[in-house]
This record gives structure tokens, C-alpha cells and sequence, in this order.
């Protein structure tokens, strides 16, 4: 054996690794941003190795007291990351032996890699989550803020991208409230699966030692050990449970991304956003372009492909642990770092789009969007429904050819297609008088919306 050979698994090796074969299989590139969690981990194994007459207490101090050393100088820029040491966890446990002598080397008793790693894993997951769940929460309460002070702002709502009926922004922010919430709830019920430890089920099998893992999961604020160790060092299921969660967020952010853009075009100029959300064009000095969205709707795309990365990483996996699990951390720790980012930047800049009420009104207003209207004041005085639609789209034809709206043609005009019209129709052929019409739970009546708004505010993170 060559002194290049790995001392922490060298001793059967008759020749040193390839040294591209080292650089190949070494992750301490992108592992050791779980230096925290390595050590916070190692720790607790420390305490419960001593708790149980595995190590003694004074060598329990040592070993923590190292640890803490070492944290300090990864924080401070002084430690040396080695690839030769293939990743976080041999770094770490191999300066701790350099720093504190011999000692260091039984930190190893009763563990593996493959429990230290998932563990590591699920402590940075639910770390992120909840950051996660913090920024969520934050834009959640800007969309309802938002919601509230646009309760009887009229804009169309739209299906196939058409002017379809009247409703209120507020109604239409508060459905992009509901997706969040959703998204929070599946954040929320995932984060119960992460919390579970692993560290006991060493390389695959369990140990030898009279490890206590209750212990172990008290002291890293796991909800319980895990059930069983075949499993636990090798399934990433929660991580891509996570990574699910977090593709749909992206998704649903995606979709208000589209319509901010839309929003923002020239042709609807619903809304403006501030200057600092979006940048200028080199060549065309008249532009504004509306980047924080586009680029969210562009970074879903790879939050998406994460996901399907992941899944293929486990799909061929026999039990337990495979080397191909070394392959989740970058998707994962891109996926968390895409949707805390894409979060952020819409918790800051959603609160901050003025609504132009002038041009959605009248964007309202041009596309007939109270023909449904007209069509439920028919079946009220007992037309039948198929029918009233029959009508109302001949006042429609009729309204496009004089160029004029529904509520713009005089009451002789419109008593032509029925004789059950009467002057009381214009009540329901105003904008205000379609929206306020949908007056129950779910509907887009700014009585409805200011109710809907205060409910949505306290099921804000549960
Ligand atoms: N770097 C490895 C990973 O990310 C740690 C576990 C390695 N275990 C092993 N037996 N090679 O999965």
C-alpha cells in the first residue's frame, strides 16, 4: 500500500487510486456545504456513543470540542478541502483525527458513511424547507395584502386566453394564493418524512454496538429513528418528494410569471413593475423588459428536470446503498437553492406591481364578458338556458356589427332578441353588477373576495 492509498478504507488496497478515478468519484466539491450538518451529526453520535459506554466521557469532550474547532475554521476560510479525501464527511473526520491525535478515529464506532450521508441529507432538507416555507409564507402575504386592496377591481377573466367574464383582481390574486397554500401544505407533509434518522443503520444492516438512536434522534430534533436500516441508507424518496414539491412551486410560479409578462406588455398594460425588477434592452432604448418573471419561468424548466433526475438515480437501485446516491446532491441542492431564490424574488417584487384599474376595466368592458350574465337574467324570468344562449349570442352579433357593448345597446335594440327584457337589465349587464352577482364562497364578489382574503390570511402556514 502507497501512502495515497485512502486511510480510511486503504487497508486491502494493494496500489493508490487512479488519480482520476479520485477526482471522478470525490464529492467534497459540492458535499461540503453539509459541513454543518456533518458535524452537527457527529456530534450527536459522539454524545450518544458515550451515553451508551461506547467511548468515555472525556474522549467524548475531545472528540466534540474538535468538532467545534473544525467548524470554526471551515467558517473562518482556514481548513483544507481535500478531493483526495473524496468528500465532507472523510475531510472532516480526518482532520479531526490530525487535530485531536488517535481519539479522533473512533468517532467512526457503530456508523457508515451510508447513515452519516442520509442523515447529513435530511438534516440540510429540512433546514432548506423550512427557508423554503419562509419565503413562501412572506409571498403568501403579500398576494393576500395585495388581494385585499383590490377587492372591486374589475379586469377580465380569462379562458382559452379570451375574454370570458368579469372578475376582481383580488379574486384573481387569491387564486394564486391557493396554489401557494397548496404548495405550502405538500412542503409541510413532506418535511414529517425527512424528519427521520437514519444514523444507527450504519453501512446497511445495523451495528454491533448498544447504540441508543432514540438518544441520537433527540438530540438532532428527529421525530424517530428510522424503522429499518436497508432502507434508510439507501432510499431518497424523500428527496424526491421534496423535489416534487418543489416542481410544482415552480410550476405555479411559472404560471403567474406568464402572466405578469402578459400583464406587462404593451398590448394589456394591466400593471406595471418597478423599474428594479426589470432591465432595459442594449439595442432598443424604448424597452422594458419584465426579466424576474421570464427568468422564474425559465429556471422551472430545471427545478422540473431535477426531478426526473432523481427519480431515474433511484429507479434502478437494488438495495441498500449504491454510489449512484452521490448523484442527488447537486439536483437537490439546486432545486433548493432555484425555489428559495425564485420565492425571494417574488415575495419582494409582487407587493410592489401597481395595477393599472383604467385599463383592465376597459379590457373588461370590450370582450362581452357579461353575455353570461345576460343570458342568467333570461333563465331568471324563465327562459331555458339553451335557449337564453341562443339569444344572447344574437345580441352579441348584434353588438359587434354596431360596435358597441351589450350594455351600450339601447333597450328598444335589445328588446328585439326577447320580449322578457326590461330596463332592469342593465343592473346586470355593468361590470359591477356581473361580479357583484357571484356573491357566494368561491365566487368573485368583492363581498366574497374581502371574506375570502381574511380567511386565506390566517391559513397562511399553518
Ligand atoms: N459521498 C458519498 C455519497 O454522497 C457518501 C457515502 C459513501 N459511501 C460509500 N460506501 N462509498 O453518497
Amino acid at each position: 500500500m502507497t501512502d495515497q492509498t485512502n486511510s480510511a478504507w486503504g487497508g486491502r488496497f494493494s496500489e493508490a487510486t487512479d488519480e482520476f478515478v479520485a477526482e471522478f468519484t470525490a464529492s467534497v466539491s459540492f458535499d461540503k456545504r453539509m459541513y454543518q450538518q456533518d458535524i452537527q451529526g457527529s456530534k450527536a453520535h459522539a454524545r450518544m456513543l458515550a451515553a451508551v459506554g461506547v467511548i468515555t466521557d472525556a474522549e467524548r469532550d475531545l472528540i466534540v470540542d474538535g468538532l467545534d474547532t473544525i467548524q470554526i475554521q471551515i467558517e473562518q476560510g482556514d481548513f483544507e478541502w481535500r478531493t483526495a479525501l473524496e468528500d465532507v464527511h472523510m475531510n472532516i473526520e480526518s482532520a479531526l483525527t490530525k487535530n485531536i491525535g488517535a481519539v479522533g478515529k473512533k468517532l467512526h464506532t457503530g456508523r457508515s458513511r451510508n447513515d452519516q450521508v442520509a442523515t447529513d441529507i435530511r438534516l440540510y432538507l429540512r433546514d432548506a424547507i423550512d427557508g423554503i416555507l419562509g419565503q413562501l409564507c412572506l409571498l403568501q402575504r403579500g398576494i393576500i395584502t395585495l388581494a385585499s386592496d383590490h377587492t372591486d377591481t374589475i379586469m377580465p377573466g380569462f379562458t382559452h386566453l379570451q375574454t370570458a367574464q368579469p372578475v376582481t383582481f383580488g379574486h384573481h390574486l387569491l387564486a394564486w394564493n391557493e396554489m401557494l397554500q397548496r404548495d405550502s401544505e405538500r412542503l409541510i407533509d413532506c418535511r414529517k418524512r425527512v424528519n427521520i434518522l437514519p444514523l444507527g443503520s450504519a453501512a446497511l444492516a445495523g451495528t454491533t454496538f448498544p447504540i441508543d438512536r432514540v438518544m441520537t434522534a433527540q438530540l438532532l430534533g428527529f421525530d424517530a429513528p428510522s424503522e429499518n436500516s436497508l432502507d434508510s441508507v439507501s432510499d431518497r424518496d424523500f428527496a424526491i418528494e421534496f423535489s416534487a414539491a418543489s416542481a410544482m412551486i415552480m410550476m405555479h410560479l411559472s404560471r403567474m410569471s406568464e402572466e405578469l409578462v402578459l400583464w406587462t406588455s404593451a398590448q394589456f398594460q394591466f400593471i406595471d413593475l418597478p423599474d428594479r425588477f426589470c432591465t432595459g434592452s442594449s439595442i432598443m432604448p424604448q424597452k422594458k423588459n419584465p426579466d424576474v418573471p421570464e427568468l422564474v419561468r425559465g429556471k422551472s424548466g430545471r427545478v422540473i428536470g431535477h426531478l426526473m433526475s432523481l427519480l431515474v438515480l433511484m429507479k434502478g437501485q437494488p438495495l441498500a446503498y449504491n454510489k449512484d446516491n452521490q448523484e442527488d446532491k447537486e439536483p437537490l441542492f439546486d432545486t433548493m437553492d432555484q425555489v428559495f431564490n425564485s420565492l425571494k424574488a417574488f415575495a419582494s417584487m409582487v407587493p410592489a406591481i401597481v395595477p393599472h384599474k383604467a385599463n383592465m376595466r376597459s379590457a373588461a368592458f370590450k370582450g362581452y364578458s357579461t353575455a353570461t350574465d345576460l343570458a342568467d337574467y333570461l333563465v331568471k324570468k324563465g327562459m331555458p338556458f339553451r335557449d337564453a344562449h341562443e339569444v344572447v349570442g344574437k345580441a352579441v352579433a348584434k353588438g359587434l356589427a354596431d360596435g358597441k357593448d351589450l350594455s351600450e345597446l339601447s333597450l328598444d335594440s335589445l328588446q328585439q332578441f326577447s320580449d322578457l327584457i326590461a330596463q332592469d337589465v342593465f343592473d346586470v349587464l355593468t361590470l359591477e353588477g356581473s361580479v357583484k352577482a357571484r356573491n357566494h364562497i368561491g365566487g368573485t364578489a368583492p363581498e366574497q373576495v374581502k371574506q375570502a382574503a381574511i380567511r386565506a390570511h390566517s391559513r397562511v402556514l399553518r
